[in-house]
């Protein structure tokens, strides 16, 4: 019978057989996928693999430091290396949701080939790919290896992609690797954090995307997801965000007019992402959380909350 002992146990033996002394090169997302995938092959092959955590300055608020130094905690060895400026600038002025998708894949891997040939003589690319990845090819997880995959047949093959392919997560689905990665002591928060797209708050900004909207959207996102801690709710949420809306409406604060920027919030329950329903948050939690947005992050005068399921609406809204 499967267990997720037996699992890491059989898959680390059979890690080390297969990669020997060899290099590895895994690109880190934050996510569950490429964390538990990281950390079975440096039981596997300790330092020899060599992580890679980009920041496309289209994470959430503190994320890259607070994830880099978890990584760094876990005992990972992990370079994070900060491309926000190169990911924003290629974005400036797009706003189709196709063509953000594309310019952030392909600045993805520029720098992750930039990366990957600093590792000298590195010899194997590893992926946090699990099942469902593997017969959709198309990944709702997010991260580098989803980045990878629907962007690998864009122009020539970037050089580290030319590496032997290692993906240990490969025959798993979800909940089998969230269980692999308590077995392996991970982080139980890491675990259970929400899904979030590899193309980040760019898919959630409609419209062209600014360093201010950025900004802007960071604020009102950990606002929303702090209160569904706070308030015990986040755990019984499958993926939740807001939306920065391209449409400005008049407020009034004290005895001046506004004319600011609305913002949606959206909490989905789900198994998979292909189909989702709405959470019916309770009233007192969202009243709450609007007026914090709308006193705290200056240029929101407005917060709505999405109540349509997928489908016909997807989850994101790009
Ligand atoms: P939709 O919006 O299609 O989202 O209902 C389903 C799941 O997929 C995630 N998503 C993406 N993940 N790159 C990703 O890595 C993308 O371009 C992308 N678009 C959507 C979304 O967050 C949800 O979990």
């Amino acid at each position: 019978t499967w267990t997720p002992d037996s699992f890491v146990e059989t898959t680390v033996a059979e890690l080390k057989a297969k990669i020997g002394d060899e290099k590895v090169i895994l690109g880190l997302s934050g996510g569950v996928d490429s964390t538990v995938a990281a950390v079975l092959l440096h039981k596997a092959i300790g330092k020899h693999l060599h992580c890679i955590f980009v920041n496309n300055g289209l994470l959430r608020k503190n994320e890259f430091q607070s994830v880099l130094d978890q990584y760094e905690g876990m005992g990972l060895n992990v370079k994070g290396v900060d491309a926000s400026a190169r990911f924003l600038d290629s974005l400036e002025g797009e706003s189709d949701p196709e063509r953000k998708r594309k310019a952030i894949g392909r600045v993805f891997i520029e720098v992750f080939d930039d990366e990957s040939h600093l590792v000298e003589d590195a010899k194997w690319l590893a992926q946090g790919t699990i099942y469902p990845d593997v017969i959709e090819s198309v990944s709702a997880t997010g991260g580098p290896s989803a980045t990878i995959k629907s962007h690998h047949n864009v122009g020539g093959l970037p050089d580290y992609m030319k590496l032997k392919v290692v993906e240990p997560l490969r025959m798993l689905f979800k909940d089998e690797v969230r269980r692999v990665g308590a077995s392996l002591g991970i982080d139980k928060e890491l675990l259970g954090r929400h899904p979030f797209p590899g193309p980040g708050l760019a898919i959630r900004i409609l419209g062209d995307i600014t360093r201010e909207k950025v900004a802007i959207l960071q604020e009102v996102d950990a606002i929303f997801i702090n209160g569904l801690k706070e308030w015990g709710l986040y755990d019984k949420v499958w993926q939740a965000g807001a939306m920065l809306l391209p449409v400005n409406s008049v407020g009034v604060m004290g005895d001046e007019r506004t004319y600011e920027k609305c913002v949606a919030l959206r909490a989905v329950e789900s198994t998979d992402g292909m189909t989702a329903d709405w959470v019916n948050l309770p009233y007192e939690f969202l009243q709450k959380t609007s007026n914090d947005i709308i006193n705290k992050v200056r240029g929101v005068n407005r917060v709505v909350y999405d109540i349509s399921s997928k489908p016909p609406a997807t989850i994101e809204w790009e």
